[in-house]
């Protein structure tokens, strides 16, 4: 057993190890960034020219960010928000009008994580459908749009939000073919449908759908920029011009239009380069790896079957997790466990996984397993 001691050294130790630059971290979903990688990526970023201001996030960086996820999203229009969950606000509420139902997965981040904002903020009403799923079916949502427009109150559905992957579903994914019919049926009823795509490109390498294509299916897309892009915060909303045109307004109302965003928006541009290839390799590494590691008695590192870039821990019933994550710390290799957020460890895989051989690391999974079988 792990006293608290203990545990508080373990965190301090694991803090210690995730900033380390030959450190395997098996968290998050983008290089794991440090004050001093921050700091000396954006000195190399003045050195050549790239870091232009902005007035409250207007112009400037802010603006070619903007102008280039636009691009890549394959919308009309982009507008850079502070965080994910203002842009996710920001959507929804201007989606829905004079309308006030959002139908959304229960385990959304909306739903669950963002403090009932939609009802607290904009008199906006929450249908939670598919609880405890990754995501609910055609006939779950076309019964809730059914049931908005029979009652005793004309009240119809004003938006969908699909977040995709679940980040409490340990990164599962919709299928795109339940995608197609879910934002199909929105279109045929005229009812917006928006995109949380925050790890969108978790997606899109797991599944091998573009960006742009599953963008293509959604009035409006939210990906984050700091879960993956190596900026400290922020968040791009795109759509069409005339949903993005004057969402800045919005921004600054809730307290969103940051002076100096080009700091966050010029990091999240130079993360960018590359980025789609490194995590491809990254992946495509991982699963090697994984499945050298399933060789090995007492451990299964499961692959999901609708699942993007995060795999779960497995081990056989005579092995102490707790010690078995602890113990590879000594090899380098965080695991994070979140018991209170899925019951077993979840390997999130990230561009730290190139930086040693898949026989290294599954050497240190082999020493690790034999001091505890
Ligand atoms: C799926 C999802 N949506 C939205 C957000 C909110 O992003 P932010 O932390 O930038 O507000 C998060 C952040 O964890 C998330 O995982």
């Amino acid at each position: 057993m792990i006293n608290s001691a203990n545990q508080a050294d373990s965190a301090k130790r694991r803090s210690e190890l995730v900033r380390a630059p030959e450190s395997i971290v098996f968290s998050g979903d983008g290089e794991p960034q440090s004050p001093e990688s921050i700091v000396g990526r954006l000195n190399s970023m003045l050195t050549a020219g790239d870091l232009h201001p902005d007035t409250y996030s207007l112009g400037g960086s802010v603006e070619a960010f903007e102008r280039r996820m636009a691009d890549e999203l394959g919308k009309e229009a982009a507008i850079w928000m502070p965080t994910g969950t203002l842009a996710n606000h920001l959507a929804l509420r201007r989606h829905s009008g004079t309308n006030a139902r959002v139908v959304l997965q229960e385990q959304s981040h909306i739903y669950q994580d963002e403090g009932d904002a939609l009802a607290r903020l904009s008199g906006l009403n929450a249908i939670p459908l598919a609880k405890g799923k990754p995501y609910f079916t055609v006939a779950e949502l076309q019964e809730a749009m059914r049931s908005s427009v029979t009652g005793r109150v004309l009240n119809p559905v004003s938006a969908v939000s699909i977040e995709s992957p679940v980040r409490r579903q340990a990164g599962q994914i919709l299928p795109w073919d339940e995608m197609q019919s879910i934002t199909h049926i929105c279109k045929q009823e005229g009812i917006p449908v928006h995109l949380d795509g925050a790890r969108l490109y978790m997606m899109s390498a797991s599944t091998g759908v573009g960006v742009k294509e599953y963008s293509e299916l959604f009035d409006s897309v939210y990906i984050s920029t700091w879960k993956y892009f190596g900026s400290p915060f922020g968040a791009i909303l795109a759509g069409t011009s005339e949903f993005i045109d004057g969402m800045f307004h919005d921004r600054r109302m809730f307290g969103g239009g940051l002076p100096s965003g080009y700091l966050a928006t010029a990091l999240s541009m130079n993360g960018m380069d590359g980025f789609v290839d490194r995590f491809s390799e990254s992946l495509t590494k991982a699963k090697a790896l994984f499945a050298n590691l399933n060789k090995l008695p007492g451990i299964e590192i499961h692959q999901f079957e609708h699942g993007s870039n995060v795999f779960e821990l497995r081990l056989g019933d005579d092995i102490n997790t707790d010690q078995f994550v602890e113990s590879l710390l000594d090899f380098k290799i965080v695991i994070p466990w979140l018991k209170s957020e899925w019951p077993l460890p979840l390997l999130h895989v990230n561009s730290s996984i190139l930086r040693r051989s898949n026989d290294e690391i599954v050497e240190a999974f082999t020493s690790v397993l034999s001091a505890r079988l």
